[in-house]
């Protein structure tokens, strides 16, 4: 496995190998690499000829409070995760590669669905996410481009983003890989105390519980918000940010569930963030 810290060499890497017919699947992530993102290396393993995997912490997908700097940074555990899962090449560039010009000097924006979930939390932080994507995929021109449900909003945003400039990439999303107990896998789990960790639960058990009454055949939003607000309450630690049902292609508010719309959830417990959702069926 090749590690590069450069775009001309992502872009030689990508070039050579598309020369030769081979197909290649991009992976993004911004490292401290767990079993969600295994699973994203290993689809694209799966299903492309050559794999690069990007890891770099994108500062202009976080807020000016947020956690930039303290965000877990583990190159070497990373590099060994994705050469086991089997990709070819991990880039890893500077934030000056990236942003030759500073960060900010040029966006890629979608000013409405990008103000939608998250976004209206974190203001600027889907306008960091299509900006660094955009560039990854301007410069390794992938056939497909694998991301987790795990960020719903940000699959929907990326898939518009595609469609809007017309780019050739495939936006291929994976599975939410949980622990045992149902937490979703996310970096920032690190964050949690263990009494923390105990309280994460609640999020997951939100889901399920709305899974299992959208089963049982409650399609109304208002009461599926209403059934995973109770179980988010039952834990006081945790500050609910968001709870709602939308359109995961518009990411517009829906009145009605109908298969396939987002059940996407967001939380404070103690300063982490936890997201979680579940696209209904
Ligand atoms: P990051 O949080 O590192 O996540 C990288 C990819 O891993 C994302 O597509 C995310 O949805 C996926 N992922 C995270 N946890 C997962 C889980 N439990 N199960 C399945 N997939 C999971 O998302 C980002 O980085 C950044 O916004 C990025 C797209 C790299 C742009 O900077």
């Amino acid at each position: 496995m090749d590690i590069i810290c450069t775009v001309e060499e992502l872009r030689q890497w990508s070039r050579n190998l598309r020369g030769q017919g081979k197909t290649i699947g991009l992976v993004p992530t911004m490292g401290a690499l767990h079993a969600g993102h295994a699973s994203l290396i290993r689809a694209a393993v799966a299903s492309c000829d050559a794999v690069a995997v990007s890891i770099f912490v994108n500062p202009t997908q976080f807020g000016p409070s947020e956690d930039y700097d303290r965000y877990p940074r583990s190159f070497e555990a990373d590099y060994v995760l994705a050469q086991v899962e089997g990709a070819d090449l991990v880039f890893t560039p500077s934030v000056e590669e990236l942003y030759p010009n500073g960060p900010g000097s040029t966006f890629v924006d979608l000013p409405a669905l990008s103000q939608r979930l998250d976004g209206h939390s974190r203001p600027g932080h889907f306008r960091g996410v299509t900006t660094v994507v955009a560039k990854l995929l301007i410069a390794a021109e992938p056939d497909s481009a694998f991301f987790g449900q795990k960020d719903a909003a940000q699959v929907a945003i990326l898939r518009r983003m595609v469609a809007d400039l017309r780019l050739a990439t495939e936006i291929v999303v994976c599975p939410i890989v949980r622990e045992l107990d149902g937490l979703a896998l996310s970096s920032r789990n690190q964050y949690l105390s263990p009494d923390e960790r105990a309280q994460a639960l609640t999020l997951s058990r939100a889901i399920h519980e709305v899974e299992m009454l959208f089963l049982t055949g409650e399609h109304h939003a208002a009461a599926l918000i209403a059934a995973a607000r109770q179980i988010l309450a039952a834990e006081p630690a945790v500050l609910v940010d968001y709870v709602e049902v939308v359109d995961w292609s518009t990411l517009e508010p829906l009145e009605e569930a109908t298969p396939g719309s987002l059940f996407a959830v967001a939380a404070w417990v103690g300063s982490t963030r936890l997201i979680d959702n579940t696209i209904l069926n």
